[in-house]
């Protein structure tokens, strides 16, 4: 079995250093995900800065001791499940920003996606997943300080994580991939063991699937739905407005967008923006206005992507 460890520009073609203008402008423009950016804040800010809570303790509960505990040494592992389009990965890409200013430190990001990686030879997604845990680990061990807060912190985020989160009691699940798992669960502990300012965020399209082991790991699992109809007016509003729409076509399209008789569910984030305001564009260009008329036959006639179907269990 080879064993050479994969270089750091094999395993993450960027990182992402924070604050980072950019970034804090995409992390802006995420509607309806308020309480899942500040859950995420906080539990990031407390692992880079674990006294927080204790100095939070002494004001308001001097006389606890033991349930510091229980918060201090969760495993550092936030999962992000949901349907596809729904905005885990950019969220997981952009929050390190607002960690960043909220601590006031440099974070920095390193991305692994596994989508395209860890299909090829056999070993190589233990590998992969191994050595982007070692890289995580060096680099924090490094902005650790020993007393109170870190110099920096590290997020490693392993996206598109569902060959992964296919659960171990799978039976079809190939030796490969239970060695990819075993070699995630590793890597989380050993950051959790070293008290070290880092977060591992991992996204999935299929939180049923999750391994049990990896599941009991998170300190917090967010669920991302579609978007209600006030996020999908939050989303529509301003660019069709731009585009000289009047209110009531507005609204019109927003429930368009949504549920139907046919239908159970609505457009995704993407869809709204990938897919339905560039074909009103496209549509148009490049002879004429867009029409809003025409863009609500339109969005009529776009199907939403369906949702992810899981496979549960055995049978189907
Ligand atoms: N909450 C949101 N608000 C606005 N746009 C969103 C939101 N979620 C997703 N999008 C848009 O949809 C695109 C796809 O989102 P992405 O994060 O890649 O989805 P996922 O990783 O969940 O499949 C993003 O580039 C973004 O522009
Ligand atoms: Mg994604």
């Amino acid at each position: 079995m080879e064993s050479a460890k994969p270089s750091f520009s094999e395993l993450f073609e960027h990182t992402i250093n924070f604050p980072d203008p950019n970034m804090r402008e995409r992390l802006g423009l995420l509607v309806g995900l308020d309480d899942t950016k500040e859950t995420l804040k906080k539990i990031i800010g407390l692992l880079i800065n674990p006294d927080g809570v204790a100095e939070w303790a002494k004001k308001h509960h001097p006389d606890a001791k033991q349930i510091l505990n229980f918060v201090t040494r969760r495993p550092p592992l936030i999962i992000l499940a949901g349907d596809v389009g729904s905005g885990k990965s950019e969220l997981a890409y952009t929050i390190g920003d607002a960690v960043a200013r909220q601590q006031n430190i440099e974070v920095t990001l390193f991305p692994l996606s596994l989508a395209t990686r860890g299909q090829g030879r056999v070993g190589q997604m233990t590998q992969l997943i191994s050595g982007a845990f070692e890289y995580t680990l060096e680099h924090a061990k490094k902005l650790k300080n020993e007393e109170g807060k870190s110099r920096g912190a590290v997020i490693l985020l392993v996206d598109e994580a569902d060959a992964l989160a296919q659960s171990r009691e799978n039976e079809q699940m190939h030796h490969e991939d239970k060695a990819g798992v075993n070699a995630f669960i590793r890597g989380i502990d050993s950051l959790g063991n070293g008290k070290l300012p880092a977060a591992v965020i991992m996204c999935t399209n299929r939180p049923n699937s999750l391994d049990p082991a990896i599941r009991r790991r998170a300190a917090e699992i967010v669920y991302f739905k579609r978007p209600s109809a006030e996020s999908r007016k939050s989303v529509l509003h301003q660019p069709l407005s731009e585009l000289g729409f009047a209110e009531d076509d507005i609204i019109k399209i927003v429930e368009l967008t949504g549920s139907t008789g046919e239908r159970s569910y609505g457009f995704t984030f993407s869809d709204l923006v990938q897919r339905l305001l560039p074909s009103m564009v496209l549509d148009a260009y490049p002879n004429s206005a867009v029409d809003p008329k025409r863009a609500i036959q339109l969005t009529e006639n776009i199907l939403p992507t369906e949702p992810f179907k899981e496979r549960m269990g055995n049978g189907e």
